[in-house]
């Protein structure tokens, strides 16, 4: 079975205008479809720092493409440590020409049925994309408060009955706690609002992000990217979340999530970045017909300023 399909894959190496010789970073390696691609344009002279916290996307590095690159560095961490990790890697701040981050989860993870991802299979209900620590799902639904499980399911999972299904998780956790993707699945079934998979999937996505802190990781991972990059390097995201997509291009556009105007010592505007993409860019529609996962894919790239750069 494919590992996964890459979403957006020359668009997305298009436009971070890879310069041979140069050092990147593949925040999200998974199959690495998009970190050969890097290595190809970069050449033999190119450096390459991939990163992914499922243990599973390590086996992709032996391909020959990685294998026999002398520039390939895999690191098995969550991208919210960017900095760290590749200062730990020798890499100074202020020297990265690009980095990409491809969000969300790999087919692998969402076919591998005991990883507890997708309402489709029955078992444990785990959903952390690192298993090495953490709560999973299930211990999520046997202990978050009511205002908290609505606030996932109505932020993260644009449930339009979040607080109906909080209230039904708190009430049924008192009977038996939950334990498998059928618990869940039995829940959902009996408060189903809407179209029946569409309400499946979204409380799902719901659980997975606030298991993996996904918007947490991804804020920091911003910050660090900011500052790791050279003048005029490059951050390239994709994102398959509209909260995602909005954090990506307030940061893009005032530095900061909530895209609100930052000011510098003397009271001047500040803006870190310069956008290479105005608008996001959606995937083809022959991409669409081929890979249903890359409808709701958005990419955004802007480039870090330079000190001459006008504001
Ligand atoms: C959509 S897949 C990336 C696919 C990849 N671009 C390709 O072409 O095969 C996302 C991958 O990123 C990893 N991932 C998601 N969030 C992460 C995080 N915060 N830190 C590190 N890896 C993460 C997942 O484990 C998964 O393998």
């Amino acid at each position: 079975m494919v590992y996964h399909e890459s979403v957006l894959l020359h668009e997305s190496i298009d436009l971070l205008g890879i310069t041979p010789g140069g050092v990147y970073v593949d925040a999200t390696f998974g199959g690495g479809g998009h970190s050969k691609l890097i290595l190809e344009k970069t050449g033999e002279k190119g450096r390459l720092f991939a990163f992914d916290q499922d243990e599973d996307a390590k086996r992709n590095i032996e391909q020959q493409a990685f294998s026999s690159h002398s520039g390939f560095t895999f690191v098995p961490s969550n991208f919210r440590h960017l900095k760290r990790q590749l200062r730990a890697e020798g890499v100074r701040v202020g020297t990265v020409n690009g980095i990409l981050a491809d969000l969300g989860v790999s087919s692998h993870q969402l076919d591998t049925a005991e990883r507890g991802f997708s309402y489709r299979f029955e078992a444990a209900l785990d959903m952390r994309m690192s298993r090495l620590d953490g709560e999973t799902a299930a211990d999520l639904l046997n202990t978050r408060s009511v205002d908290e499980l609505q606030r996932i399911f109505s932020e993260l999972g644009e449930l339009r009955n979040s607080k109906t299904l909080a209230y039904a998780v708190v009430q049924e956790r008192e009977r038996k706690r939950f334990r498998t993707t059928g618990d869940l699945l039995e829940l959902c079934t009996k408060n189903l609002l809407g179209e029946r998979m569409r309400y499946f999937s979204q409380a799902f996505q719901a659980l997975r992000m606030e298991v993996n802190d996904e918007l947490g990781a991804l804020e920091d991972f911003m910050k660090d990217a900011l500052e790791m990059l050279a003048p005029g390097g490059r951050l390239a995201v994709i994102t398959f979340h509209s909260l995602e997509d909005r954090m990506v291009k307030n940061y893009m556009k005032a530095g900061n999530v909530k895209g609100e105007p930052d000011q510098d010592f003397y009271g001047n505007i500040t803006k870190p970045w310069e956008l290479v993409t105005k608008k996001p860019v959606e995937a083809s529609q022959l991409e669409t017909k081929q890979n249903a996962r890359s409808r709701s894919a958005k990419l955004r790239v802007a480039a870090k300023r330079t000190i001459n750069d006008k504001r």
